[in-house]
């Protein structure tokens, strides 16, 4: 693929660290200081999903990031009142508008932006107007891209889960429409963030999509801390993605 040069963001999902801390209750470990040291370590922005069943990063979580943080802040949200709301009193950087399922353990699939667009638009005008950078997280497929077009979303995250599950010439395919999805937003004018089961062995290929612009990365990263430690675990996802480009 293309060399570029442009930068390509990392976005250090927080979720997990909050995970570990509810196992027990209490206040330890602490989603804030691991964003800091993220921060620390090179990420250019710190991602975090209030689920609605407030599963790991909480209300409090979310007040605390906003305030807390010299690097954007990027909420991923489901598309409901609830969340709007708080997206609207917090004002983050950016919001990730993401379909979420309370039976599910992950984010599996991205939204359906293309079946629910009536629903969708007054949502990302309401978050637009407040100066929030929209995001949608949509599948890599053609359809999705020309909704959020129609929406007029500045910005779309392609749900690379299926790339990181495949192997072989099927992971190779779904590069292939990963990569004309990105080509086809940028050719848009949208910008174009990836993310969802990325690694340090599987990065590389989606790190090289040349209109890529960010990575939001969250599970392994926190999972490859408890060996390296957070800040180690950072650095080198950022090496691997400089490296590619
Ligand atoms: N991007 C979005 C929109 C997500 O929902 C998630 C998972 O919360 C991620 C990125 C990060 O995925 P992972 O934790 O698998 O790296």
């Amino acid at each position: 693929m293309a060399a570029d040069t442009s930068p390509l963001r990392l976005g250090v999902n927080i979720d997990h660290v909050a995970t570990v801390r509810n196992a027990r209750g209490g206040g330890l470990p602490d989603p804030v200081r691991a964003a800091l040291l993220a921060a620390q370590a090179g990420a250019d922005g710190i991602t975090a999903h209030l689920r609605e069943d407030r599963r790991h990063i909480t209300d409090a979580d979310i007040e605390r990031l906003s305030t807390g943080l010299a690097i954007p802040l990027n909420l991923e949200m489901a598309a409901t009142e609830e969340m709007l709301a708080i997206a609207l009193r917090h004002r983050p950087h950016a919001a990730c508008i993401v379909p979420e399922k309370r039976e599910e353990r992950t984010t599996e699939g991205g939204i359906d932006a293309a079946g629910q667009h009536a629903r969708l638009a007054p949502m990302v005008r309401a978050l637009g107007d407040a100066g929030i950078r929209v995001s949608l997280f949509i599948e890599p497929d053609p359809r999705q891209i020309a909704a959020a077009v129609s929406l007029g979303a500045p910005v779309v995250e392609l749900h690379t889960g299926r790339y990181a599950e495949l192997a072989g010439a099927d992971q190779v395919a779904e590069l292939r429409r990963l990569a004309d999805a990105a080509a086809l937003a940028a050719k848009n004018g949208i910008e174009v963030h990836a993310g969802h089961g990325l690694t340090f062995d599987n990065v590389a290929p989606v790190a090289a999509i040349p209109q890529v612009r960010e990575l939001n990365i969250g599970h392994f990263l926190i999972g490859e801390a408890i060996f390296v430690g957070l800040e180690a675990s950072v650095a080198r996802m950022k090496a691997l993605m400089e490296a590619a480009r």
